[in-house]
């Protein structure tokens, strides 16, 4: 039998947050949407661990390998295997293409050791790739960009069951400020004519270093937790206007929700460019993601007209509906992988 034949190929979607990031990491609500973009990840047996041709290195590749020890324990070594990552998120970017590369490796590893369908074990992959996530930024992540990525549609996180929302599971996180408990939701996905378009403004801010520049703010002025219970009830204001799908109101509070962003000092000179520029034609917007750089957000009814102004104030865009498919194993031939 060939490899290509024993090829296991999964997905998982970038996911945009439309409230609440920073304060999420603190235990506030926030919600966030599925996006078009995706990335996969292909495994196939090989003699040696590879990512894209270079040999799997832990300092590069800090996600994969933590994903790889999490799955194999110290007493069953994994034999190795040749990755291939590919899709169309861009990286550093505010789009959680890190959160879809865990969720996509996760659910990819674990399907090429147990053969088991990956809605068995959705929660299982959103934890591995949340706690993934929190080693690279220093034991303060939220499980926001994860779950997101992994179930798709809408998903909002909230320290309480939210009403109207489906309750999935609920994730916890011993962080350095203390242990953190979500109550993880997905919200039916609208209808409505209604689009994000983000702009991209190239530059690359690491969310470990936007988390920990927040985390420094709080310590240095505790006075500060304000304004991250602020964010939290604007979160709680903007799910109650998406779920009255009143979008005038949901861009209001997008609006509001940047100020605040701005005034922890997570957004830049290029952000409130692109910002200022999409407001005229939108609803609402804002940055998204850990900010300093990477995408803005418009909500827009218009999106021809806001990609446009964004793109001429130096922006590059992306249009996306709100809420997409989350995870999926897209071929899996049922074959046992390792023979
Ligand atoms: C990054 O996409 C979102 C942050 O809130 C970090 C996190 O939730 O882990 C900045």
């Amino acid at each position: 039998m060939g490899t290509d034949e024993v090829a296991i190929t999964a997905s998982a979607p970038a996911k945009c947050i439309l409230f609440g990031e920073h304060a999420v990491v603190y235990g506030e609500p926030a919600v966030a949407v599925a996006l078009e973009q995706r990335l996969s990840v292909r495994l196939t047996p090989a003699k040696m661990w590879s990512v894209d041709g270079s040999s799997l290195n832990p300092r590069r590749h800090p996600h994969i390998h933590h994903l790889v020890h999490e799955i194999w324990d110290a007493d069953s070594e994994p034999a190795p295997l040749s990755i291939h990552v590919s899709g169309d998120i861009p990286r550093a970017s505010g789009l959680g293409s890190s959160a879809a590369l865990s969720v996509a490796m996760g659910a990819a590893l674990h399907a090429s050791k147990h053969l088991t369908n990956p809605s068995d074990s959705i929660e299982e992959f959103c934890r591995m790739a949340h706690h993934a996530e929190a080693k690279a930024q220093s034991g303060r992540a939220s499980p926001m960009d994860t779950s997101t990525s992994a179930l798709g549609g809408i998903v909002v996180l909230s320290d309480r069951k939210e009403q109207g929302c489906d309750w999935k599971f609920t994730s916890e996180l011993e962080t350095p400020e203390g242990k953190r408990t979500w109550e993880i939701h997905t919200l039916k996905p609208t209808e409505n004519e209604i689009y994000l378009v983000l702009g991209n403004t190239g530059v690359h801010a690491p969310t470990s270093h936007q988390v920990a520049l927040v985390a420094a703010a709080l310590e240095a002025n505790p006075t500060r937790i304000n304004e991250i219970h602020a964010i939290g009830s604007i979160a709680r204001r903007g799910l109650l206007a998406l779920q009255d799908e009143n979008y005038e109101a949901v861009g209001h509070a997008m609006s509001e929700n940047h100020l605040i962003l701005r005034n922890l000092g997570v957004s830049s000179n290029e952000l409130e460019q692109l910002i200022s520029a999409a407001l005229p034609t939108s609803l609402g917007a804002k940055l998204t993601g850990a900010g300093g750089g990477g995408c803005m957000v418009a909500l827009t009814r218009n999106p021809k007209a806001t990609s446009e102004a964004i793109e001429l104030a130096g922006g590059r865009t992306l249009i996306s509906r709100l809420g997409n498919q989350g995870l999926s194993i897209d071929s899996n031939n049922g074959t046992p992988f390792w023979g």
